[in-house]
């Protein structure tokens, strides 16, 4: 039994946002020494990066920056901080935060709760000469009157500490938000956001929601390359309801974890058939295993994160899945992640 197998019980019988804030704690006070995982069969360069190997940490587990070199040191080729908005914001009322345990699942209502770009900004700032690849995660204020200059402010200020930059309009948490997939208004984000990043600034990458029709995702695809966008998170939470057995099943929020694993796999399918192949695709949803990970490799994605399944598995999962897709790329005759991206 690992550490962590050992010491879950304890930390699931604090209130899931309690315990979340003492994982961060406790990650503050880790010494980051350990550089991540790197093998040369894991190591890829996607969007003009060069990432360690491909398992990041998705975005909402350190939303204000805090640790993302202790996270790094745990084995994640990169770590994802955000969503940050420009000015600070508390969320949603508590309770905001579920473990679906029976599920390995998580719901989640948080609502962008965050400190805000420029409190974010100053602790990048201050890590900015450390290797590792941070990137950052942007969002809009709940009362913006301009949701689209909310996010071209974000990638004006935050260009210069992030390695990339994710415009996240696919949370299921701020009303109207997910409406900016859409064709018109995507259309004018992607031009607003192009238009701020500054010259040779990160990588520009979208995140979208699962809960997408066949129309959405070809649409999606088009703007994304007419706007030469980087790369395409698919995906984030569902606001769907698969068969859950878990007394939290019904509670209103973006579903991730176990349940969300097919779903987001078939998305990251269609999104590859849209694109064809044309734009490095990074792949989430119920991903906590190297088996996961891997398949989503072949169905697609440069890279992976996940976050959900950090919960259940504990602090060695991103180590565990490195090891094991090393392994896998090994069986299958892959001398590397990007021969195996997308060969089905
Ligand atoms: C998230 N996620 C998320 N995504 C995002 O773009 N901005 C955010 O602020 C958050 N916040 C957040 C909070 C919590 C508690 C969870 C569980 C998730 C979504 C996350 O990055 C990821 O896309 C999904 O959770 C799917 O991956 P997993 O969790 O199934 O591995």
């Amino acid at each position: 039994m690992s550490l962590y197998a050992a010491l879950r019980p304890l930390l699931f019988t604090l209130e899931a946002e309690r315990a979340h804030r003492a994982t961060i704690r406790a990650l503050r006070l880790k010494p980051h020494g350990a550089p991540p995982v790197d093998d040369p069969r894991l190591a890829s360069t996607v969007a003009g990066l060069r990432f360690p190997n491909p398992v990041g940490l998705a975005a909402g587990f350190d939303k204000d920056a805090q640790v993302p070199d202790a996270i790094l040191s745990l084995g994640f080729g990169f770590a994802e901080v955000g969503t940050l908005t420009p000015f600070p914001q508390a969320g949603n009322p508590r309770p905001r935060l579920f473990r679906l345990v029976e599920d390995r699942a998580v719901i989640n209502r948080m609502g962008f709760n965050n400190g805000g770009q420029a409190a974010a900004f100053e602790r990048l700032l201050r890590r900015n000469e450390r290797p590792g690849i941070v990137g950052v995660n942007i969002g809009a204020n709940k009362d913006a009157t301009d949701r689209i200059a909310d996010y071209a402010n974000g990638v004006r200020v935050m260009a210069g500490v992030a390695r990339y930059l994710t415009v996240n309009i696919s949370s299921p948490n701020t009303p109207g938000l997910r409406a900016l997939q859409d064709r018109g208004a995507l259309t004018e984000l992607l031009a607003a956001v192009m238009e701020a990043r500054p010259a040779g600034g990160p990588p520009v990458f979208l995140k979208v929601a699962p809960d997408l029709e066949p129309a959405d995702i070809d649409d999606i695809a088009e703007i994304a390359g007419e706007y030469r966008l980087d790369g395409l998170i698919v995906s984030n939470t569902t606001i769907s309801r698969p068969p859950l057995r878990s007394r939290h099943a019904q509670e209103t929020g973006g579903l991730s974890g176990a349940p969300l694993r097919d779903l987001a796999a078939r998305r990251l399918a269609d999104f590859r058939r849209a694109t064809g192949g044309t734009m490095p695709l990074i792949a989430a949803g119920g991903i906590a295993s190297a088996e996961d990970a891997y398949a989503r490799i072949r169905a697609g994605a440069s890279l992976v994160q996940l976050y959900s399944a950090l919960v259940y598995e504990g602090p060695g999962l991103a180590r565990r899945i490195n090891q094991g897709l090393a392994q896998l790329l090994e069986r299958d005759g892959f001398a590397s992640v990007a021969e195996a991206v997308g060969q089905g």
